[in-house]
């Protein structure tokens, strides 16, 4: 059989696999066979671009054994709360892949045809933006530069006029590539410029729904590098990866009952506190460890509902203790995750998957929301924002409109967090305040720890 014919016939069952992976990875039970499904999938692909003719071995093993040293550290020494500003390096590392793939095959063939041309046009631009948007955003989230919206007066119509700029580039270089050079790198210099202008007026707050878009940036950026090098399986993960960080963007924005535009465009995420959402609204009532015991021994039906702080506090094991306990004293136990708690897509399930917490105990916020009054308790670990009630009365709220899970609604909940501080949105929330809300303040690790501890003694 014909190389190259083995070659895209692996590129194939690679696609396919990347097809399945991606569909199993949107259900916590099939997750963990999806990630390795698509492993195998981009190991196949990796094995077949290596049979192709002509390539220069040395360099490729230098490449493989850097990147794998630095991709298993990463891996291993990064924390989950870290995670975003990982994706944010690895969106970033893939847009500058993407750059320099185009930029080598123009260095090497300038005078390519019309589509290719405009294809490593496509490749600088993207991959640029991408790059210095996801350094940008990693920046914001490490909090190496300040997290507030940067804006100046005119941004926008900078913003569009170096826009123009890039077109008026694309246009030159596309028309006549040999003699274009300079204008190329003008391409690579701006693209780099206009990813740092378009990501510093974002709030630091709404870097994960960026780093997702910029996400779907690589792979556009990937998509069009396989236009230009003629890579079929390149074209196929850049289109899947632009598509789902794409669909994962709006996933996102619809769970927080924002537009894209108001995203991008709002500066958001600047401490903003509007009216009626950030004062003190009455009386909390403190718990202690032991009330919080007798309250949860004598209840038949428990729901936790996770948030950010069980990230920080990395409560997700003594949780799932917890959890058994109950259910070993009778007491249905069930999680329930909004989409958005955390500051990742699928936060929460990726912890409490970490812990092993069955999956059949997850319920998803609209399932969870019609039955919250038969709900005796509902423990709130570490999450503010996405119970706060008054997303769903409070006009005046930035949260407004924002789907939350109902846990007023419970007969009693308890929230566990370290002190009265805002989350995410910077309000105060008014859950804290209600008649059946006890607080249970402390890092949520050693106040499970400490139920745990209650539990085990009785
Ligand atoms: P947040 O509203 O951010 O609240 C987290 C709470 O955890 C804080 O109030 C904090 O209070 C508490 N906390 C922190 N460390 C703790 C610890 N060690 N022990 C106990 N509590 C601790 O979190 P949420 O309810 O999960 O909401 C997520 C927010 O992020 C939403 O506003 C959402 O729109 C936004 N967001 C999420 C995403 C994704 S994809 N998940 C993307 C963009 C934006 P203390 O400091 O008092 O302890």
């Amino acid at each position: 059989m014909d190389l190259s014919i083995a070659i895209n016939f692996t590129y194939i069952v690679s696609a396919m696999l990347f097809i399945f992976g991606l569909k199993m990875l949107s259900s916590p039970a099939t997750a963990r066979k999806g990630n390795m499904l698509s492993a195998i999938g981009m190991f196949l692909a990796v094995v077949a671009t290596l049979l192709t003719k002509g390539l220069s071995f040395q360099w490729i093993i230098i490449g493989v054994v850097v990147g794998s040293i630095v991709g298993a550290l990463a891996a291993r020494l990064i924390s989950m709360t870290a995670m975003p500003e990982m994706v944010a390096l690895f969106n970033g590392s893939g847009g500058i892949a993407s750059l320099i793939v185009g930029w080598a095959v123009y260095h090497y063939t300038p005078a390519g045809d019309t589509l290719t041309t405009f294809t490593i046009f496509l490749a600088v631009l993207i991959g640029g933006v991408t790059f210095t948007g996801s350094v940008i955003a990693w920046a914001k989230l490490a909090e190496k530069i300040t997290g507030k919206p940067i804006l100046y007066t005119g941004q926008q119509i900078v913003n569009v006029l170096i826009l123009l700029m890039v077109i008026a580039c694309g246009v030159i270089f596309c028309m006549n590539p040999a003699a274009s050079y300079p204008i190329f790198i003008a391409t690579v210099v701006i693209s780099l410029i206009l990813g740092v202008l378009v990501v510093i007026p974002i709030g630091g707050a709404d870097m994960p729904v960026v780093i997702s878009l910029l996400n779907s940036y690589s792979g556009l950026a990937a998509c069009a590098a396989g236009f230009v090098i003629q890579n079929n399986i390149l074209i196929v993960a850049g289109s899947l990866v632009g598509a789902s960080g794409l669909i994962l963007t709006n996933i996102m924005c619809k769970a927080m009952n924002r537009s894209l535009a108001n995203v991008l465009f709002s500066g958001f995420g600047a401490t903003v506190q509007k009216k009626g959402s950030g004062e003190q609204q009455g009386e909390v009532k403190p718990a202690s460890v032991e009330d919080v015991y007798y309250i949860l021994e004598a209840a038949s039906s428990v729901a936790f509902v996770p948030g950010y702080g069980l990230a920080v506090a990395q409560a997700q094991h003594v949780v799932r203790e917890l959890g058994e306990l109950l259910e070993a004293n009778g007491t249905e136990v069930k999680y329930a995750v909004h989409p958005v708690a955390g500051r990742m897509p699928g936060h929460m399930n990726v912890l409490l998957a970490e812990a092993n917490v069955p999956y059949d105990q997850l319920v998803e916020m609209d399932d969870i929301n019609p039955t919250m009054d038969t709900v005796d308790v509902c423990i709130v670990i570490g999450a503010n924002d996405v119970v706060n009630p008054a997303a769903r009365h409070d006009e005046s709220s930035p949260i407004y409109g924002m789907p939350i899970i109902n846990v007023d609604y419970a007969k009693t909940v308890i929230v566990l967090k370290r002190s009265m501080a805002a989350g995410f949105a910077g309000i105060q929330n008014e859950l804290f305040f209600y008649d059946n809300t006890r607080m249970l303040f402390g890092d949520a690790k050693a106040s499970i720890t400490s139920l745990l501890a209650e539990f085990k003694s009785a």
